[in-house]
């Protein structure tokens, strides 16, 4: 048993997530965690809202609530979607916390002790109106490249340049509109980058077997050259920067954000006697942790280079992440998903329409992993029809079905028949799924939730091989003792198939085990349970309720309704 902590990059606290968010984070460390578990490892797996920064203080005064307010109830509205989507965390804090404020300031402390924090004087645009500093996106005006009328300070969304707001024509506020603007002189603090450069190139050369994607991004951006990076902001909604002449400043999202981890985990600890978090992420006893970190490829700099640069920056021993899994993008109808532009299905609106496990089975089996996935309805409907409905609900139900008429029990149940020897049929079975489910277990250690989820099907889809060859409703008359082996190896099948299914489709598994007796158990397969055991596991005389229609197909009327209420907000 290895102890496991995992992390998903933490969701902004404005607003629903959509599903864009969920594939590239938080699904596929839930998936990750849920199999460890079942695997026997002791496992912590950790998430929160990432509370701070200007787009929630600004969702806030649109919401007209005080931010702190907003905050919380975004945090209840996020905390209970997770649920719903069954994300198994351990603990699902929030990065405004008391305790990752502790830990943000020892983090501070530390860095400001080892020389590595400088303050320095810049210039940024300041709105009267506003009464407060805007950041370089909440400064608008024309694009002097392209004329676009609604360029950002920071870039130019019709052309893509990267621009300066002075260099903006006819500027002005994002959010008040005010052309009211001057250019201020303000005093930050700088994380000085550049002097860690060395330690994090033999950081991350000495990862072995990261994924390219986020080896390439990291090695990118150290070969740039590392520049000094501001860790603080002008705002009020933030952590306190205990300096002088920071009184009306906050440390910047992204320095307290992934310190949140930790924060997370201490909040964790706190609310149960017991539990404590240190052995998790310090000294000598968080070395034998196996640290996954989940999230999508945006944001690999932060997490290979800023974030292991503070860790490093301090001194002190905290716990780096030893795989870093970075998703590329799902799109929507060719454009990215996006909130601000409320492109694309949101983790609210998709369980309105179908059960969370049609869409992460749909999100797994189609994740990013090395390119961009575009969603279609139509590919979506295909997917889950083919694998849930034709393939592994269809095979339970008409199994189960068929048991229930030739080896009947108690009202809406049937027995597990007494059967006899294998023939040939069942040993080629049984050798083809240890074959696999070999394949599928090394595909989930390495992290490869596509194609793992790939293989699933492959084994789904043998098992309904091996019921329509063996043809078990003729065999009731010609040969009862065969009918017998066939049914009682493919009650046994069900079993195999909903466990290995459990990370992917948890509460569909769970109905289906339960429908066998074998619910609420840790029940996994390996090396160590070959299939000429387990397909005999449940044996002559066990009683097997018959589950109702567990994956209704979707319908072709269902994808062109949804598709066309989805339209709207779909890419042009
Ligand atoms: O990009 C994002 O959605 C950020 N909120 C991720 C933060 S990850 C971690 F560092 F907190
Ligand atoms: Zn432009």
């Amino acid at each position: 048993m290895a102890r496991h902590l995992i992390t998903s990059a933490l969701p902004y606290i404005n607003g629903v997530k959509h599903l864009g968010n969920l594939v590239g984070s938080m699904l596929p460390a839930d998936v990750h965690g849920r199999y460890l578990r079942l695997r026997g490892h002791d496992v912590l797996l950790i998430c929160a809202t990432d509370d701070h920064g200007t787009p929630a203080e600004l969702a806030a005064h649109d919401a007209g609530q005080p931010v702190d307010v907003y905050c919380t109830e975004q945090h209840a509205i996020q905390s209970e979607l997770s649920d719903r989507w069954n994300l198994s965390w351990d603990y699902f804090g929030r990065s405004s916390s008391a305790q990752n404020e502790e830990i943000t300031l020892r983090v501070y402390h530390a860095l400001d002790k080892a020389g590595l924090l400088v303050d320095r004087d810049m210039t940024q645009i300041y709105s009267k109106a506003d009464g407060r500093f805007l950041p370089d996106r909440y400064v608008i005006g024309t694009c002097p490249h392209c004329a676009f009328e609604r360029a950002r300070g920071d870039q130019c969304e019709n052309c893509t340049r990267v621009l300066d707001p002075e260099q903006l024509i006819n500027p002005r506020s994002a959010i008040s509109g005010s052309t009211d603007l001057e250019t201020r002189t303000t005093r930050h603090l700088f994380l000085q980058l550049d002097k860690l450069s060395d330690r994090l190139r033999d950081w991350i050369t000495h990862q072995v077997d990261w994924p390219v994607l986020t080896t390439s991004i990291a090695l990118k951006w150290l070969n740039e050259g590392l520049r000094e990076r501001c860790i603080t902001r002008d705002l009020n909604w933030g952590f306190s920067v205990p300096r002088e002449g920071y009184e009306n400043k906050v440390f910047y999202v992204w320095f307290d954000a992934p310190i949140e981890y930790i924060g997370s985990t201490k909040e964790w600890a706190d609310a149960k006697p017991g539990r404590e978090w240190e052995s998790w992420w310090t000294g000598d006893a968080a070395n034998d942790v196996q640290y996954t970190q989940f999230m999508g490829k945006d944001n690999v700099p932060f997490h290979t280079i800023m974030w292991p640069g503070i860790i490093i920056g301090t001194g002190d021993p905290w716990k780096q992440a030893n795989y870093i899994k970075s998703y590329s993008w799902l799109t929507y109808y060719g454009g990215k998903f996006s909130t601000s532009q409320g492109r694309g299905i949101f983790m609210d609106q998709a369980l309105e329409l179908l059960p969370a496990d049609y869409w992460r089975w749909y999100l797994m089996a189609n994740a990013p992993e090395t390119d961009d996935v575009d969603f279609t309805w139509e590919a979506f409907g295909a997917e889950v029809n083919k694998a849930l409905a034709d393939t592994l609900g269809n095979f339970v139900s008409r199994c189960l079905k068929l048991n229930e008429r030739q080896n009947p029990g108690v009202e809406g149940s049937s027995l597990v028949p007494a059967a006899g020897e294998w023939t040939d049929e069942e040993r080629r079975l049984a050798e083809e799924l240890d074959v696999r489910i070999a394949t599928f277990n090394r595909n989930m250690d390495e992290v490869q939730f596509r194609k793992a989820a790939a293989e699933l099907y492959l084994i789904w889809q043998a098992g309904n091989v091996y019921f329509q060859n063996a043809e078990p409703w003729k065999l009731i008359k010609e040969s009862p003792e065969r009918a017998a082996v066939v049914m009682r190896t493919s009650v046994n099948l069900i079993r195999v198939f909903a466990a290995l299914a459990q990370p992917f489709i948890p509460e569909s598994a769970e109905r289906i085990l339960a429908a066998l007796g074998s619910g609420g158990q840790s029940l996994w397969f390996d090396e160590t349970t070959p299939m000429t055991t387990e397909l005999v596991a449940l044996s002559g005389g066990h009683s097997i309720a018959t589950p109702a229609v567990l994956f209704p197909k979707v319908t072709d009327d269902q994808i062109k309704d949804w598709a066309g209420r989805f339209a709207g907000t779909a890419a042009v």
